[in-house]
């Protein structure tokens, strides 16, 4: 189905509604079906730049009444009373993408049968190169899913998880995830420059290294075990540095970080 031209209505017009806006841009959609509140003058200009005929305002309710689709793109501190204030009407679908509220909590706020999605995307949305996660309350229709995929698939990869406690599994490997990259690089980096590698060489070897590895993981859809085997050749460079990480037992570790972020995922969720 074509949904170039659906409106959707952002509250909240901040990092990430801008890279979700720009992407449904990017992808043809009509920029006059897109309309946005934020009340910052500075961040309202911004969104104006992204189209000069995308609807930017600072009226949440005028913005949520003419939407097929309302996104909500506010912080999870605030979201309570803006949602509270929205008062979505029948047929309207409600997606949020803020991190750690969940599907009860939000119905709660929005009205108990409000179809709502939560979204779980990622910092690389900003870039066109996110992974996004969603689930569903059940009154949400097929026809419904398949709008709330086109607008999260506005900012890269996305999958479905049915059942909503998974969510923090995925907030602790792909919501946190880019970070732990980041954190490789930074580390190539640095020792490439102790080594002796000009730094703008050393970001280089680190950064492209980074994204030819996804790159490649990516198109050729082999399995990351099995690429890993066709740069190790035995007794050879990788090899050696492979044991040292294995000896300094890095699966395990990686394994305790991402469940303690799961269980920091429960404990935020808990909260809210
Ligand atoms: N950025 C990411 O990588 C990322 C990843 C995963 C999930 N998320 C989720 O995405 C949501 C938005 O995050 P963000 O990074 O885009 O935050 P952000 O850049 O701070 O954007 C939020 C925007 O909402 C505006 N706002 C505040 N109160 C409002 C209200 N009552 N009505 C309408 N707009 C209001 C803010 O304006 P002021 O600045 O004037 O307050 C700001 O422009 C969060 O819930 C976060 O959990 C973000």
């Amino acid at each position: 189905m074509d949904h170039s031209k659906s409106t959707i209505g952002f509250i909240g017009g901040g990092n990430m509604a801008q890279a979700l806006l720009a992407g449904l841009l990017r992808a043809g959609h009509e920029p006059a079906a897109l309309r946005v509140a934020d009340p910052d003058p500075a961040q309202q200009a911004r969104l104006q730049e992204l189209s000069p005929d995308l609807g930017v305002g600072a009226d949440n309710f005028a913005v949520a009444a003419a939407a097929e689709m309302i996104v909500l793109a506010v912080k999870p501190q605030v979201l309570a009373g803006v949602a509270q204030a929205v008062g979505p009407r029948a047929g309207q679908l409600v997606v949020s993408v803020a991190a750690g509220i969940t599907l009860p909590t939000l119905e709660n706020w929005l009205g108990a049968g409000t179809p709502c999605v939560r979204v779980m995307p990622n910092q690389p949305a900003l870039v066109g190169a996110g992974m996004s996660v969603l689930c569903a309350t059940p009154s949400v229709s097929d026809a419904q899913r398949e709008q709330a995929t086109y607008l999260a698939g506005a900012g890269g990869d996305t999958a479905w998880v049915e059942d909503e406690s998974l969510m923090d599994a995925v907030t602790a490997v792909s919501g946190s995830g880019p970070a732990y990259f980041y954190l490789l690089m930074e580390i190539l980096e640095a020792t490439a420059r102790d080594m002796g590698i000009a730094p703008e060489v050393a970001r280089k070897l680190a950064v492209q290294t980074a994204l030819g590895t996804g790159l490649t993981a990516s198109e050729t859809g082999s399995p990351p075990a099995e690429l890993r085997k066709m740069v190790t050749s035995p007794g050879g460079t990788t090899q050696t540095a492979l044991e040292v990480l294995e000896q300094g037992k890095i699966r395990e570790l990686f394994g305790m970080a991402l469940e303690a972020a799961r269980r920091r995922s429960v404990e935020l969720g808990r909260d809210a």
